[in-house]
């Protein structure tokens, strides 16, 4: 079976429906409220359960009622949490989550206890981190516990994966340097490189910029559009399933969880393993909420 790693966040998302964004000085009613479990780090690490994968979780929650409620989650789901500890201080993080009525959101994120994850909680996980194939992160918990978590994987010969959001362009280069597979959507790519992506030629032009940068093999993703891979020297596209979509909260997360579970060691079935992502996220995005809509493997299978 295959060993997975995620470090990342953990999110009680709150979606709240309207009708579209309010304006400046606007009030407006929403037609309806609900939570859901989210955070891109237990995104992923759910998607990648869910399709099959060993997977152990590195993160950190508070001692509230949130932080109950997703170690439920995760428990149900058989994630190995021995890694996820609680903050005496910061609450469990928070996303809320501005859901329209054509499926477009805004999200808004408190930290909390994501963000108190320290290099420290990283090395008591290095044993973890060194017996798996696989490492993933993001960008919601601190950019050194990531840049720590990542040597360490490197050192033992285990595969690292970033997904570089939310977006962000002041990525150190030790970090890019040590990532075997980076996996930006269309904005993400654009803060990283500069690149408008908006066609193959310009996935092209900021795959070669993120090379440049150390970057091993690239994969950007683009919603509907599809995806495009730069990996081991070749190019190519994986056209998106068309679906009838509802909420993309976690699309990109359930794409990187299942993609990782699927992905051999040498990466030589690139394609197949992002068809299977994209079957996957055209799932998730079918039904409202995150983590709760994260297909389970035999819902996906083809
Ligand atoms: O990627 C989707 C996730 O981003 C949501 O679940 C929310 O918690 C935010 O972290
Ligand atoms: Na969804």
């Amino acid at each position: 079976m295959k060993k997975i790693v995620v470090l990342g966040s953990i999110n009680v998302d709150t979606i709240l429906n309207i009708s579209r964004l309010p304006l400046p000085g606007e009030t407006m009613a929403m037609s309806d409220r609900s939570t859901a479990g989210g955070g891109k780090g237990a995104n992923q690490a759910i998607a990648a359960v869910r399709a099959g994968a060993e997977t152990s979780f590195i993160g950190k929650i508070g001692q509230d009622n949130a932080a109950d409620f997703m170690i439920d989650t995760f428990k149900n789901d058989g994630l190995n949490i021995d890694h996820v500890t609680r903050d005496q201080q910061a609450g469990t993080g928070q996303a809320y989550i501005l859901l329209d009525d054509k499926g477009q959101n805004s999200i808004l994120i408190y930290g909390g206890a994501n963000q108190t994850i320290t290099t420290d909680d990283i090395k008591r996980a290095s044993d973890t981190i060194a017996q798996a194939d696989c490492l993933i992160t993001q960008f919601e918990t601190p950019l050194e516990s990531s840049v720590e978590a990542f040597r360490i994987a490197k050192e033992n010969n285990v595969l690292t994966i970033l997904n570089p959001a939310p977006a962000k362009n002041d990525i150190p280069e030790e970090l890019l340097k040590l990532t075997d597979i980076i996996v930006p959507n269309e904005t993400e790519a654009e803060a990283i490189t500069g690149v408008k992506v908006t066609d193959e030629p310009s996935m092209v032009e900021a795959a070669n910029k993120l090379h440049t940068l150390g970057v091993k093999n690239v994969i950007i993703t683009v919603g509907a559009n599809g995806s495009f891979y730069s990996v081991n020297e070749k190019n190519g596209f994986v056209k998106a399933y068309k679906v009838n979509t509802v909420d993309t909260t976690a699309a990109g997360d359930t794409f990187i969880g299942y993609f990782a579970s699927k992905l051999s060691s040498d990466l030589s079935n690139i394609e197949e393993a992002m068809k299977f992502a994209s079957k996957a996220s055209s799932i998730t995005v079918q039904t409202q909420g995150a983590q709760n809509s994260i297909p389970l493997i035999k819902n996906v299978e083809f």
